[in-house]
């Protein structure tokens, strides 16, 4: 089972076995672009791979002016170290004996690499300077970059006060073997807001709080050479703001059926002409393969296993009269919108069968594979062990998602 993989390349797509995300090459491609050209001069990309996982996508986003790429956890970057990614930010709090020991050890074992973490606690603080302190020779002297994590308004990680930042970044900036190198301002709540106009509201409430954070440490002699955040919701607005100098957007490269709900900024709007949200295209699909037929329905090889629910079910691509609903753990229900929308109540027997007749035809065959477009591309992509990349109608690239599963 192991070495199972649901494509070769140079196959045709029809031939990919299910379930299998896939890939297409041409518009993941436009979007990586697409967001380079959105960014002004002088602000950096550090793209998120907590969304992709995989080490020969982030290879992509750099090699298109990327600076390197953020991930949420150790073994995220255990993964994609390992795969030569070699300038990562975990932009998370690492925290316990365990998670700090394998910090050090990959500081070790990638003595080329850059590596930076958030803290938001002076205890954190003291953990990594009990780990650090013991290493020894050239990985002890401060090659750990260190930000501070603020509470940009997403009320999650962070520090709530500028006071407080400076106290944990002087305790860094004193350190022998930790490095200061800036501030984390990342508002995640403000991502899907809906509204051009909520969005930035919540924005310009995190600009504030960066700046004046940023502003005190700088008062302080403590001068960030990176303040970074943003998603794929929101970085137009910190990249036109003046104060944020990285980005961290991740999941504009798929564009999954969430994000898509957001409005965009009207073209001439505020920020910049490009919009708020950069017209990313979908370019992740789950490959469904129908596995039983009524009917009235059709039931596809496609369930919890092989996509989130957290941000409502998978749309199914080009056939905006299908519905997928009721997942089990192996399947997936589709059915047509119009008898959702009916209900089971037909006015009587004979339109029932009509319209059970007419279902019959517009419902994909037995055999038939579907694309899914998921609600939410990280959690899903997490689930899955293979890219399989098309151009057209081919395989090109069979891509290992080396960082799936490393939530820990
Ligand atoms: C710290 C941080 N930065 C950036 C992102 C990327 O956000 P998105 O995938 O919405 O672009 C996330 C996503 O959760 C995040 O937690």
């Amino acid at each position: 089972m192991d070495d199972w993989q649901p494509a070769q390349v140079g196959m045709r797509v029809s031939e990919v076995d299910t379930p299998a995300l896939l890939v297409d090459l041409d518009v993941l491609e436009r979007n990586i672009a697409q967001l380079m050209r959105a960014v002004p001069a002088g602000v950096r990309v550090r793209a998120h791979a907590k969304t992709h996982k995989c080490a020969a996508l982030a290879r992509l986003q750099i090699a298109a002016g990327a600076v390197g790429m953020c991930v949420q956890k150790i073994g995220e970057a255990e993964a994609l170290l390992r795969a030569g990614i070699d300038d990562i930010l975990i932009s998370n709090q690492v925290v316990g004996a365990q998670k700090i020991a394998r910090l050090a050890a990959l500081v070790a074992a990638f003595p080329q690499a850059e590596l930076s973490i958030c803290v938001d606690a002076m205890a954190q603080i003291d953990q990594l300077e009990g780990v650090f302190s013991q290493l020894s020779g050239a990985e002890a002297v401060q090659r750990l970059g260190v930000l501070v994590e603020i509470n940009a308004g997403g009320n999650r990680c962070g520090v709530e006060t500028p006071d407080e930042a400076l106290a944990l970044a002087r305790r860094i900036a004193a350190s022998a073997h930790l490095r200061f190198e800036g501030i984390q301002a990342y508002h995640g709540s403000a991502q899907h807001l809906r509204t051009p106009a909520e969005r930035r509201t919540a924005i310009a409430d995190a600009v504030s709080r960066a700046r004046a954070t940023r502003d005190l440490l700088a008062a302080h002699g403590l001068v960030c050479n990176t303040v970074g955040g943003a998603g794929t919701g929101t970085f137009a607005l910190e990249a036109a703001s003046g104060v944020y100098n990285e980005l961290q957007p991740g999941s504009y490269v798929f564009m999954d059926a969430d994000y898509a709900r957001n409005q965009r900024e009207a073209p001439n709007g505020e920020p910049g002409a490009t919009g708020n949200n950069a017209p990313f295209s979908h370019s992740l699909f789950i490959l469904a393969t129908v596995m039983s037929r009524s009917p009235t329905r059709a039931v596809v090889d496609v369930g919890h296993k092989a996509h989130s629910a957290d941000s409502g079910f998978p749309l199914v691509a080009g056939r905006a009269d299908l519905r997928y609903y009721r997942p089990s753990d192996e399947h997936g229900v589709i059915e047509l919108v119009a008898d959702a929308q009916q209900g089971s109540s037909a006015a009587n027997a004979a339109s029932a069968a009509a319209s059970a007749a007419a279902s019959s035809i517009a419902l994909p065959a037995l055999g038939e594979k579907i694309r899914l477009i998921p609600g939410h591309c990280d959690p899903t992509v997490n689930l899955h062990r293979w890219f399989v990349a098309y151009r057209g109608d081919t395989v090109e690239a069979v891509w290992p998602i080396e960082a799936a599963g490393a939530f820990y």
